[in-house]
């Protein structure tokens, strides 16, 4: 059976393919199309799905969209009634933006793929999430949390699932939380006050909170009531965005929490204003880990179960991840490669196979790896054609040598493997890979390659088994760790040589790499780990500010021309940048030689 899933029209739009019940290629459309956080119909992510599959639209025994359209319209027209007169001047937008494509979904994946109305199938958003992240999971029988923005009404779920020994799926959703109460919501509102873009800027709060004092938390919880049966309402006075689609905060909130902060300007967070913006974000984290360990606690002695999953954009906040996993009496927290909405399109998909086909379960390799596929032949073609220089290496042994030496020489590689990520996270296959040693080394990185704030920490990758010499890992963080989804500390033995991936507050939202799921990037980590002692590197996703992390050789070399990056690697090309770094004979640069002894 051939199932074909589909996420669109709000943000980060993506498909992903089910052949009898696995999946075989999932992509964001931000992707291929070269627009970051593309909401648009995914035309060319299931266009690319099922030419990787060999399959055209008339083989596709159903088409499901990731949510319930019309569900979300009443919700839209409700609260635009609802928030009446407050609501006129966006009510129009509103209505326009349903109204438009939103509304008839069936109708434009009829235009668009020509199949039958009776096969096109709607999951519900959170569904769609809670799918996403239990049947993707290695756990039979498991809690099920998903917090978001909003979906159709729902922005926070709790429930189970299980998947019996017959091969029977049942997931049940117990209760949710409806809009405009939202931890999403609450989240992106402060966000925006703290001057970055919502939907993209939340990992921004979330590292800023670490320069701050949590002393706006009392004033936080003004925002967020908690309930007796242990969820939350927000105060509504200190919002707008349940009635206005361009401001999400209130003047009371201003009043509050003082003056927003003006996007253009510069933020340290370790002087004047700066200091009172991360102190907010310090707070609203504060306060986001204090209302889901409660209803994850809750939820664990309802169900005394050990397994938890989480799904939602909220999942993608490592920090509260971490604390859930250490705070709730759950022994193992498994969170998808892509919790939002994106990951949506194959938990939709899931959706229609495992529970309205019944098809019997089947267990999905665990990894992130169902994008399109690196051609290093066409790395070798461009920059002969532009004249750069380029290395073949006559061995998988030698590159990986050789590209551990040049990063520990101190050399920036744009590193490009096998099948790109599903997710937001460069995961080892998209990735600009550094030396994890120094600050001046993350200095340098953020000033010449990701032109992006300084305050953001980077991320490091260790071998699996390597992973609790240099981090405090529990053992059921070890799938959150995989997928780069929780943050944990380093230990204060080794954060001075760990100093371009440890936060501030000493912790590192690290990768943990499975020899038997990525050897290529287990290897090279080994490698270095020869030569430096360390086997740990700097893992960023491989894209500069603004843009989306790059899909194929050839955006990897144009991202690598304009940037600041060193070396570019596909298969066992090296592309190297300037004439007087070029690799020696030995296969050496030579100012390593001597450090490699
Ligand atoms: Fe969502």
């Amino acid at each position: 059976m051939n199932i074909l899933g589909i996420s669109a029209h709000y943000h980060d739009s993506a498909a992903a393919l089910l052949v009898d019940g696995l999946p075989v290629a999932a992509v964001q459309e931000e992707r291929l199309s070269r627009r970051k956080n593309d909401a648009a119909f995914p035309v060319r992510a299931i266009e690319w799905c099922l030419d990787e599959a060999g399959l055209s639209p008339a083989n596709l025994d159903a088409v499901v969209f990731y949510e319930k359209p019309m569900l979300k319209f009443e919700r839209i027209l409700t609260m635009a009634l609802r928030e009446w007169p407050h609501s006129f001047k966006s009510f129009p937008h509103a209505m326009k933006s349903s109204l438009g494509e939103k509304l008839w979904v069936k109708g434009v994946i009829r235009s668009w793929l020509g199949v039958a109305p009776d096969k096109i199938l709607f999951s519900e958003h959170h569904l769609s999430h809670a799918a996403a992240a239990f049947l993707t999971a290695p756990t039979r029988d498991s809690a099920i949390l998903t917090a978001d923005g909003v979906g159709e009404w729902a922005t926070l779920t709790v429930g189970r699932g299980r998947r019996d020994h017959e091969g029977r799926t049942e997931i049940d959703i117990f209760r949710e939380i409806r809009f405009p109460h939202s931890l999403g919501m609450l989240y992106s509102a402060f966000t925006a006050f703290l001057g970055f873009a919502v939907n993209e800027g939340e990992y921004k709060v979330m590292g800023l909170a670490a320069y701050g004092k949590p002393r706006f938390a009392d004033d936080v919880r003004r925002t967020i009531r908690r309930t007796g049966d242990g969820a939350f309402r927000l105060d509504m006075r200190f919002f707008e965005y349940q009635r206005s689609a361009k401001r999400s905060y209130s003047r009371r909130f201003v009043d509050t929490f003082g003056a927003p902060r003006p996007y253009w300007d510069a933020l340290d967070p370790t002087a004047g204003d700066g200091q009172r913006y991360a102190d907010i974000a310090a707070s609203v984290q504060l306060v986001l880990e204090e209302t889901m360990v409660d209803i994850a606690r809750t939820l664990q002695r309802e169900t005394h179960l050990p397994d938890l999953c989480l799904g939602g954009g909220v999942a993608l906040n490592g920090v509260c991840n971490a604390r859930i996993l250490r705070d709730c009496g759950f022994e193992r927290v498994f969170v998808p490669s892509a919790p939002g909405d994106a990951g949506c399109a194959l938990g939709a998909a899931l959706v229609a196979d495992r529970i309205h086909f019944g098809n019997p379960d089947r267990a999905i390799p665990d990894h992130p790896y169902w994008g399109p596929r690196i051609d290093a032949a066409e790395l070798a073609r461009l920059a002969r054609d532009d004249g750069i220089d380029l290395r073949e290496m006559e061995s998988e042994e030698a590159l990986l040598h050789q590209v551990a030496l040049d990063l520990y020489a101190g050399k920036i590689v744009g590193w490009m493997d096998g099948r790109t990520e599903f997710g937001p996270r460069a995961l080892g296959s998209r990735s600009i890979l550094s030396a994890p040693h120094t600050t001046a080394q993350r200095d340098r990185l953020n000033r010449s390659i990701k032109f992006r704030e300084e305050f953001r920490p980077f991320a490091p990758a260790v071998p699996a088994e390597a992973a609790s010499t240099y981090f405090e890992l529990p053992p059921g963080g070890d799938r959150m760790a995989s997928f780069m989804s929780g943050v944990f500390r380093v230990r204060t033995e080794h954060r001075a040589k760990l100093a371009a991936v440890t936060h501030v507050d000493g912790t590192a939202r690290l990768q943990t790499v499975d020899g038997g799921v990525a050897p290529r990037f287990h290897a090279l980590l080994e490698a270095y780990g020869r030569i430096s002692g360390i086997p740990v590197l700097l893992n960023t996703s491989f894209n500069l500010a603004g843009e989306p992390i790059v899909n194929s050789a050839v955006e990897g070399y144009s991202t690598f021309r304009r940037s600041g990056i060193d070396r570019l690697v596909a298969g066992r090309t090296i592309v190297s940048k300037n004439r007087k770094d070029r690799i020696s004979e030995k296969g050496v640069p030579e100012d390593v030689e001597d450090a490699a002894q």
